[in-house]
């Protein structure tokens, strides 16, 4: 049945007025943007669920600090790599993010972009999609976290011209050459920058006994890509950790960035690849920030590197640009209303 004049008004009332929240469902840190507002939440992905409900739960920060005061708190993390690992703390965490964003009191709804790793398989995305429904979304889109990236990073994912991107997190890595606003060919790999900071502390435990913090982790991940070029020392925790050590752990960590590299490249048209050597690499999440690893890239691929400024804070840009452009995602990706 054609919608009623009416209600095709009201929709048309709610789309102009309702507003548009862009998330970027981060392995480690949710982000959330409402558009025109420049509301931004950054909290760690983590919830305190209370008696199961996503309604009575706790979000980031103050999950923490409840679970500090009370012991009995489970806290729980939606996602694991990139995917989703439990659909009930993924719901609260949707929802607690939306009624943070637009308030728990709301005429009309909003309209959701939610950037996931290219490689959520369809349960997932499924899961996502329920999540943002239930938290009272009007529509729901999804995005490939690395073609947010490269819009919250300034590029024109319209054009012909195309760019290979490298978002790395803290759970997974997406490559993807861009071009024409779709995929030209990609790769989406679990395993982010934590795992390399697991390899490294359980490297610098087994051979000195030693167990560094975490700020001591991060001095020591400057030894770490600049390792596979040249011989770095440092003393870290007490005991001198020497980049010559660390290579072969860095190299192995590397090597399925690498190799998925090689294979975009090849699944891309000579043409096209000719271009890339123009346009370049993109390197964006917070992974892109570890010291050394555009050089690496650089000569893994042939082309010049550019790290993202606020690496880890295009996804969410991105997500916020592309609630301007819904017809982008409407074309591009799956969707639900
Ligand atoms: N200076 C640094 N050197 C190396 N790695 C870093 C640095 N700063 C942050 N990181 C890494 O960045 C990762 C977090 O990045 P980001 O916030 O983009 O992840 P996320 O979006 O939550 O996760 P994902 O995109 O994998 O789902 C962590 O693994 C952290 O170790
Ligand atoms: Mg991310």
């Amino acid at each position: 049945m054609p919608p009623s004049s009416t209600s095709a008004a009201s929709s048309a009332t709610e789309r102009v007025l309702g507003k548009k929240l862009g998330i970027d469902l981060g392995t480690a840190t949710l982000r959330v943007v409402t558009r025109g507002e420049g509301t931004l939440i950054t909290e760690p992905a983590v919830v305190a669920m209370r008696d199961g409900e996503a309604a009575n739960s706790l979000l980031g920060n103050a999950a923490f600090e409840a679970r500090a005061q009370d012991r009995t708190i489970v806290l729980r993390r939606p996602l694991d790599g990139g995917d989703v690992r439990d659909h009930a703390a993924l719901a609260a965490l949707v929802q607690q993010a939306v009624n943070r964003a637009v308030g728990r009191q709301r005429i009309f709804k909003p309209d959701i972009v939610i950037a996931v790793r290219a490689g959520m398989d369809g349960d997932g995305r499924r899961s996502v999609l329920d999540a943002g429904a239930r938290a009272g979304a009007r529509t729901v889109y999804l995005i490939d976290a690395a073609i947010a990236a490269a819009m919250g990073a300034g590029i024109a994912i319209t054009s012909s011209r195309p760019y290979l991107v490298v978002d790395i997190g803290a759970g997974k890595t997406d490559v993807a050459v861009l071009a024409l606003e779709g995929t030209v060919a990609g790769r989406s790999l679990r395993g982010g920058g934590d795992q390399l900071f697991r390899g490294l502390a359980a490297q610098v435990e087994a051979t000195h006994a030693v167990v560094l913090d975490r700020d001591e982790l991060r001095s020591a991940g400057r030894l770490l890509v600049a390792a596979t070029h040249e011989e770095r020392t440092a003393e870290i925790g007490g005991v001198l950790l020497s980049s010559h050590e660390l290579a072969p752990m860095v190299s192995d960590h590397l090597r399925p960035l690498d190799r998925a590299l090689l294979e975009v490249l090849e699944d891309t048209p000579p043409a096209l690849r000719r271009d890339l050597r123009s346009t370049g690499l993109l390197l964006t999440g917070g992974g892109a920030r570890l010291e050394g690893l555009d050089r690496h890239l650089a000569g893994v691929t042939g082309c010049s590197v550019r790290v993202a400024a606020d690496p880890e804070g295009c996804t969410v840009r991105g997500t916020a640009l592309a609630v301007d452009n819904l017809d982008l995602l409407r074309r591009n990706f799956m969707y639900l209303r």
